[in-house]
């Protein structure tokens, strides 16, 4: 297992939400010492994988369960032609099988599998397609002192217990990022955390307890760690 740390200026990209999902996006596709040309997304959001890839694809199959993200793939660009969009839900054994009938050369999941209901079922039905896999799932250690200071337990997984699971399902190398993102104002920093989604859209304290946690929060960073999982 290896760890390494990055950090980045919120400042530099105003109105960008998706800043720590972009970086992502790049990190999965720079660590690829080839170029698949049939590619399984899941939890593919808007397409920002299908987006940065700038090489010929055969098939590209997004699979997401909110169709709202899946009417915003790009309609224009080389690889639209072999674009297919599934509204599918991960956590659903039925998936995988109906997946089953595509030979894909590799499988993506990019700042998704978080959400997974029971990620050990989820890796099994990866697994069960028996094919090379890239995926980047946020951990524990994610918004960690945001939590601490809040009382709050923290919402996902841990690196180790993810990284665990992986050994399970996968012959593969297993990464541990941890990304830093600094803000000019603290209220610049909670607006991110509501529009990001990497929070899950979930509203964990109410009105009173968040200015509190404002008032309190002992960072002008915010913290994010991720488990990158490749083979
Ligand atoms: C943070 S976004 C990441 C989107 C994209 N992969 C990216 O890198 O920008 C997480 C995506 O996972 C999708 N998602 C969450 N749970 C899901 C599930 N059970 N099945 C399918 N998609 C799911 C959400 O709808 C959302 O589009």
């Amino acid at each position: 297992m290896k760890i390494q740390s990055e950090f980045s200026k919120y400042a530099d990209q105003y109105g960008n939400y998706n800043i720590i999902q972009e970086k992502v996006v790049t990190k999965l596709l720079d660590d690829l010492s080839e170029q698949p040309r049939r590619i399984l997304d899941l939890g593919c959001g808007k397409g920002a994988l299908f987006s940065a890839i700038d090489w010929k694809v055969d098939h590209f199959v997004g699979v997401d369960f909110a169709p709202g993200m899946l009417e915003l793939h790009p309609k224009e660009g080389e690889n639209v032609s072999v674009l297919e969009c599934v509204y599918g839900d991960f956590n659903d054994a039925a998936l995988f099988e109906q997946l089953s009938y595509n030979g894909f050369d590799r499988i993506f999941s990019a700042s998704a599998l978080q959400w997974a209901e029971n990620l050990e079922n989820v890796f099994k039905n990866i697994a069960s397609l028996q094919k090379p896999v890239s995926l980047a799932i946020f951990s524990g250690s994610t918004f960690k002192t945001l939590f601490e200071t809040a009382g709050v337990t923290p919402l996902l997984r841990s690196s180790d217990e993810v990284e665990a699971l992986a050994k399970c399902y996968f012959n593969a190398k297993v990464e541990i990022v941890q990304y830093k993102l600094e803000f000019d104002s603290v209220r610049e920093m909670f607006r991110y955390i509501k529009k990001s989604g990497v929070s899950g859209n979930r509203n964990l304290l109410g009105y009173k307890e968040m200015k509190k946690l404002m008032e309190s929060y002992p960072l002008d960073y915010l913290e994010f760690e991720v488990v990158f999982i490749k083979n």
